[in-house]
């Protein structure tokens, strides 16, 4: 039995954030993952280069049932602490869009930072070996590893995710472990995750899978102007995947192919330049060919452009601003970026993560119901959640 002052469950980014925070406030701290390498999702996320933050991250960019919760540890530990410790790493960024900051080399260069920034602090980081079970008296918590061995500490944090990709490990360990502690867990779903299609929606796109557009997808109040990809299975890209967080089976979406332009106007423009054409290869002057023969042919209108009557013109403005689709489903955790829901706010202090009801009990990071969207929201969180616990323990 080894004595710790803080066991963290989970070498990810909130779990390794977290270790150097408190580690560097002398507690003895030790990092466990039943994975073979730590970070695995910093590794493989924003296409192997990282989007570790954004520029314009706020309470406005996620998702929780209080959206107020995430506000104190993103205004204690922001955008700008984080690029800091990147700064004084060397690790050379860009801005790619709407705020989203990447490393120009590889994401295995914030790995490396937060386990330098870890070794600096003392932390200490066992891997392959996975937390079973955990039970709590007055002496702390008592963790059942799955190797066998027993762990003992004075506090413990809970930060093994979500259960998003469980091919990579995933799990809802920090999920069963707060309900036994007595916590309740907000619904959990996948999100930022690619749609599934059937029937003749998806028998009409899945010749065009492949193709990519800018689009405004829209839910209700709810809409982001990104981009769309057209799959074998239904539609995934940014927009897509930023408007799945929101969605719930049987609703519509609704796709404009023409964000930021009034339709009816664009298509007097394309009368006066290419009214001759036939209305796919007109609409083809400002879409991609085989998206605008698709919109032609869901208009069911196939002469001269030019020939329209104002009710076709009406209709072929609706089929390219007003293309509403009900999903049949997503993709799942299989390839979901994150999950929805988690460890419900209300039990947790928002200053330090530290449960209401079990003192010394911690979570942090995607196992709290806090879902960031698509642009380097998450690993904010990630980062601002183990700073908040770590400078608490
Ligand atoms: P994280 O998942 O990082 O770490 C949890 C750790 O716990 C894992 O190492 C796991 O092995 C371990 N674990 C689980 N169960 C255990 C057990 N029982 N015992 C021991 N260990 C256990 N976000 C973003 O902001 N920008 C981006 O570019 C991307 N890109 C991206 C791409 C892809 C493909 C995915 C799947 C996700 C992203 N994300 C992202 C989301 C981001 O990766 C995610 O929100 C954070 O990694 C969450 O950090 P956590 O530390 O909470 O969990």
């Amino acid at each position: 039995m080894t004595d710790l002052d803080c066991l963290i469950i989970g070498a990810g980014a909130a779990g390794m954030m977290c270790a150097t925070h408190a580690a560097g406030r002398g507690a003895r701290v030790m990092v466990i993952d039943h994975a073979r390498a730590p970070g695995e999702k910093i590794r493989i996320s924003g296409g192997g280069r990282c989007n570790f933050t954004n520029l314009h991250a706020g309470a406005a960019n996620y998702l929780s049932e209080n959206p107020h919760f995430v506000k104190s540890a993103l205004a204690r530990y922001t955008q700008w602490d984080f690029l800091d410790m990147v700064g004084r790493h060397r690790i050379a960024w860009h801005e790619k869009s709407r705020g989203q900051l990447f490393c120009d080399g590889k994401a295995t260069q914030i790995v490396d930072m937060l386990l330098a920034e870890m070794n600096r602090s003392g932390a200490r980081l066992q891997l392959g070996v996975g937390a079973a079970g955990i039970a709590h008296d007055d002496a702390g918590f008592h963790v059942q590893l799955d190797n066998g061995k027993r762990l003992r500490a004075a506090t413990l944090v809970l930060a093994t995710g979500g259960k998003s990709i469980p091919g990579m490990g995933a799990t809802d360990f920090s999920l069963r472990i707060a309900r036994q502690f007595g916590h309740r867990i907000a619904d959990t779903r996948p999100a930022l995750v690619p749609f599934t299609l059937s029937g003749p929606a998806l028998d009409s796109l899945k010749p065009l899978a492949g193709l990519a557009a800018p689009v405004r997808t829209s839910l209700g109040k709810i809409s982001f102007s990104e981009a769309m990809l057209i799959t074998h299975r239904g539609l995934s890209g940014p927009a897509m995947l930023q408007i799945s967080s929101y969605w719930r089976e049987g609703e519509e979406i609704v796709i404009d192919l023409l964000p930021g332009q009034n339709a009816g106007q664009a298509l007097e423009e394309i009368r006066a330049s290419a009214g001759r054409k036939n209305v796919a290869n007109a609409l083809a002057t400002r879409l991609p060919a085989r998206l605008a023969a698709h919109v032609a042919a869901r208009a069911g209108l196939t002469g001269q452009l030019a020939a329209l009557d104002a009710c076709d013109l009406a209709l072929l403005a609706a089929a390219l601003s007003d293309w509403r689709l009900t999903p049949t489903g997503t993709e799942g955790y299989r390839t979901a970026e994150v999950m929805l829901g988690g460890i419900a706010t209300e039990g947790l202090d928002a200053r330090t993560m530290e449960s209401r009801l079990v003192p010394g009990l911690y979570a942090i990071g995607e196992a709290v119901d806090v879902t960031g969207w698509l642009g380097g929201y998450n690993f904010q969180w990630a980062w601002s959640s183990g700073w908040a616990a770590g400078t608490a323990i």
